[in-house]
């Protein structure tokens, strides 16, 4: 893990006001996974006091990128940031996705920002894979497809693709694959992925989740991030640290 001040490279508007940040970070770039995160001191002054937790939405050469829009005060403040500015990051944090499993066809099911991370897992996945990307959104200014192959989209008031929530798109598919040679990897409001979960565990499809939840440290020592496993005992996981990629079947959504 390195913190670093790290120089801004480039600012990038994509539609709908989504806005990919290249960031210069060789460190950093030459170890991150798909699926791992930087939290990210959004300002110079000590406000506000939390770094924010980005998924790395893709790396080329010595740059890292990251994908947001404007939420609230944080995402404010990182859109404010000019070529040539710093940006204290901290990463590369918790585990990522397992892209080396078995599978034939790798099936990314996202969610609005939930997309964030796949531009960079499409890059890791072997030649030779079959990718397929369920891309879901409240209505089509919240589809983000940015650095994804064969997209199907969904949107809870039809106004582009299926109508309809994402995972619903997935199931209605699920038909045309065999199940043993597919995995899932999915990003995404909670609710959609506990939809994702219940649906993969009934099929019994391999399936990986990135959790979101407030964040404090990023690395374990605040405890800030539980999520339940579903082991016996029934212990804390922390998303930070244990995640925040799980396996569908390891945690409670
Ligand atoms: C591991 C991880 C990876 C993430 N990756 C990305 C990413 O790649 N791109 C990205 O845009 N965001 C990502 N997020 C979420 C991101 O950290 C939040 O969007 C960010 O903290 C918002 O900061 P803010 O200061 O703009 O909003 P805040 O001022 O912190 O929040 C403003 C309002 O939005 C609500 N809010 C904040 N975040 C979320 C959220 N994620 N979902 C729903 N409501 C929220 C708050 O409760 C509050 O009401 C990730 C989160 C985690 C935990
Ligand atoms: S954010 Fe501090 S332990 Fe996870």
């Amino acid at each position: 893990m390195f913190v670093t001040d790290a120089v801004v490279e480039k600012t990038i508007e994509l539609e709908h006001n989504i806005i990919l940040l290249q960031i210069f970070s060789p460190e950093i770039a030459r170890i991150i996974k798909p699926g791992q995160f930087l939290n990210v001191k959004v300002s110079d002054s000590v406000f506000p006091l939390l770094r924010r937790p980005f998924s790395v939405c893709d790396v080329a050469g010595d740059s890292i990128f990251i994908m947001f829009n404007i939420y609230g005060e944080g995402t404010k403040l990182l859109s404010h940031k000019n070529v040539g500015d710093f940006i204290n990051i901290l990463g590369p944090l918790g585990n990522g996705f397992l892209i080396e499993d078995e599978y034939e066809t790798a099936i990314i099911v996202a969610g609005g920002l939930g997309a964030a991370p796949f531009p960079f897992l499409e890059k890791k996945i072997k030649p030779g894979k079959k990718i397929i990307s369920f891309i879901g959104g409240r209505n089509y200014r919240d589809v983000i497809t940015y650095g994804m192959s064969s997209v199907l989209v969904a949107t809870d008031d039809g106004s582009l693709g299926f109508e309809g929530n994402v995972v619903q798109l997935f199931q209605n598919h699920i038909g045309h694959f065999d199940k043993e040679k597919i995995k899932v990897f999915a990003c995404g409001p909670n609710a959609m992925l506990r939809a994702l979960q219940k649906l993969t565990l009934f099929e019994n499809i391999n399936c990986e989740v990135s959790t979101e939840c407030a964040m404090a440290c990023g690395f374990g020592i605040c405890q800030g991030c539980p999520i339940e496993s579903t082991s016996e005992d029934h212990k804390y996981l922390l998303v930070c640290k244990d995640g925040p990629v799980f396996n569908a079947k390891d945690v409670v959504i």
